[in-house]
């Protein structure tokens, strides 16, 4: 087994001791928008003196217990809440007796807990329901647990979550319901269990008006009702997926992949809790178009559940792989031609961001000193990270890269690590082995130097080549019969069209993309938003009522930051963003909000 490590992300001593087990007994209470109840935590205790530390933010402590058994006495405990730090929180010591190994804590969340997001009624799809859901990544979990909230410290879990009568609640763990089958009516009392060791950052909930449909015998989806049926439509190849994945990486070591529907409002594309994805509902096209999503978080089973960053200046470990894996994923599923696409799409948005990032950003192990983890999520762990593993493949050729890729996931499972590790293991598991290897791949320039290494692989897209052309037409203001040569375009060339385009385009250029190729219509989400930004750029007022409409139905971060930085770079374009934020922010999660307060200034 690997150490402990030392994480400067959490004020926890694992080292000294260590809660093994999370036992959560929990009141969802969405009038005061808090989580109320305790938490019980057997310990592993290493060193006989020590206190035992544990992460925190913004949690009210109300009680604390000691017990040498888990079935008590318990007996109060002395413990004390730290100076409240703005990116760590506040660290909670508690004074452990001799031989105590119980620790009994009673809390309250804040309704302004990071990690929590509590939606009104009108924020869900169905409008009748309040929902609640989790974002523990990364390092959120403390602000509705206390625990040792390091991706290097992993735990398992018991979890009763009670709930008003009406909602489901569902955790990112083994559940014993599904609602198809149900026969009893809802209970408002769930319990769930995590019998493997993950890292905090996993641990994960939601409650809202749910039900699950049957995709395949591994999966369901689980939804708000009026879009269920759309979901499982979209999401019928999931089982391809997840026997493509396993074929190269190993049987799916979670039980189940279900997935959960999101409301708008969530931030990100996907969150890969385990057993249980969180998806935006933004992914359903209706065509398919968008699910490399789901092969991203499905391949996050392997590359990063089972194999995980130890710190976050590690993520590209848990990102890189993942964007790797999802590739290879669609590569077996959807073909070479719409993997390569992908990669492709990707590569360009590689170069585009690393041209706005300092020096120190472009690094794979990035130095997060003092600074929030968040920072680490640009394209440099997904895209460079996947680029250096698809260099490696390409010099060692893909059976041999195939077979060091499950070793080392095997010989990791259930464990955290860190980058110097996997540089360890590079050479001595494989580049060290065959003389042809030698010097062919700048390892410790791809680690821990900024920029692209100069033989980094090109990727190129047959399908790409008439994209370019047809927009370089355009742009040309050729007449030309676009429409027969765009007749069989997958939504990836439309993007890249859209990529392609001149950033500035006369009025009359804009009006005539749209009356041929309806891209304000688009159920494209990703392709909507490309449309967007060049409707901002160019003024093109006819798409500004779906543009007020994509902000205020949208939350995921990635697409409309790009969205708002683009109306604040004139001045009327930012007074438009202001007007249309004000409305939209209370609608966003509390990291978007963050991200845009950032773009426009806090507009609240
Ligand atoms: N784990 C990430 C999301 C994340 C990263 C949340 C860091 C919080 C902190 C997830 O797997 C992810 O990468 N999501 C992407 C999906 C995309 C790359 C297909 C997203 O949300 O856009
Ligand atoms: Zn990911």
């Amino acid at each position: 087994m690997l150490p402990i490590r030392s994480d400067i992300h959490s004020y926890g001593n694992p080292k000294q001791v260590r809660p093994k087990q999370l036992d959560l007994d929990l009141t969802v209470n969405f009038e005061q928008k808090t989580l109320e109840g305790s938490v019980l935590l057997p310990l592993v205790r290493t060193e006989p003196n020590a206190p035992l530390v544990l992460d925190t933010r913004d949690l009210n402590i109300q009680k604390i217990e000691t017990a040498l058994q888990e079935k008590g006495p318990f007996e109060a405990a002395k413990f004390e809440l730290g100076a409240t730090d703005k990116i760590l929180g506040a660290p909670l010591t508690i004074a452990l007796p001799a031989s105590a190994t119980f620790v009994r804590i009673q809390y309250r969340t804040s309704p302004n807990s990071t990690a929590l997001q509590w939606l009104t009624p009108e924020q869900t799809a169905g409008k009748k329901h309040p929902f609640l859901y989790t974002q523990s990544q990364a390092i959120h979990a403390r602000s509705w647990i206390p625990l040792q909230d390091s991706p290097g410290v992993r735990v398992k879990y018991k979890a009763r979550i009670r709930t008003p009568k009406d909602l489901i609640a569902l955790m990112a763990a083994r559940r014993d319901f599904r609602l198809g089958d149900r026969k009893e009516p809802l209970t408002g009392d769930y319990t769930f269990r995590m019998p493997y060791d993950i890292p905090s950052y996993l641990i994960a909930l939601a409650v809202g008006d749910l039900t699950s449909v049957y995709v395949s015998t591994r999966t369901d989806v689980w939804a708000e009702p009026s879009i269920a049926s759309a979901a499982q439509k979209e999401f019928e190849d999931t089982e391809r997926m997840m026997a493509a994945a396993e074929r190269i990486y190993g049987t799916y070591p979670w039980l189940r992949y279900d997935l959960l529907v999101m409301p708008p409002s969530f931030p990100f594309g996907g969150m890969e809790n385990p057993t249980l994805t969180f998806a935006t509902p933004t992914v359903i096209a209706g065509d398919k178009s968008l699910v490399s999503l789901i092969a991203h978080e499905l391949a996050h089973s392997w590359s990063g559940n089972l194999v995980t960053n130890a710190t976050w200046s590690d993520f590209w470990l848990n990102e890189g792989f993942t964007t790797y894996v999802e590739r290879r994923i669609l590569e077996a599923v959807y073909g070479p031609e719409q993997a390569k696409m992908e990669a492709a799409i990707a590569r360009q948005q590689l170069d585009e961001e690393i041209k706005t990032l300092p020096e120190k950003d472009q690094i794979l192990h990035i130095e997060l000193n003092g600074r929030d983890p968040d920072d680490a999520v640009t394209t440099i762990a997904y895209e460079k990270g996947a680029l250096f593993l698809s260099h490696i493949e390409q010099v060692v050729g893909r059976e041999l890269f195939d077979a060091f890729l499950f070793t080392w996931l095997k010989e990791h499972a259930f464990q955290s690590v860190t980058t110097a590790e996997f540089r360890t293991f590079l050479e001595q598991r494989l580049l060290s082995r065959e003389d042809r290897f030698k010097g062919k791949i700048p390892v410790d320039e791809w680690l821990y130097k900024p920029g692209i290494p100069a033989d980094a692989p090109r990727v190129t897209s047959e399908a790409f080549t008439a994209v370019q052309e047809t927009a370089s037409q355009w742009a040309k203001r050729n007449a030309l019969e676009t429409k027969t040569k765009t007749k069989d375009w997958k939504a990836q060339q439309w993007l890249h069209f859209l990529m392609a385009l001149p950033k500035q385009m006369p009025a009359e250029r804009m009006q005539a993309l749209d009356q041929s190729f309806q891209f304000t219509k688009s159920t494209n989400n990703q392709i909507l938003a490309e449309w967007l930004k060049a409707v901002i750029a160019n003024r093109h007022a006819e798409a500004y009522p779906k543009l007020e409409q994509f902000l205020m139905s949208v939350g995921r971060r990635w697409y409309i930051r790009p969205l708002y930085e683009e109306l604040a770079k004139t001045e009327d374009g930012k007074a438009r963003a202001k007007t249309i934020y004000t409305k939209a922010r209370p609608m966003y999660h509390p990291i978007t909000q963050n991200t845009i307060d950032g773009i426009l200034g806090s507009t609240k």
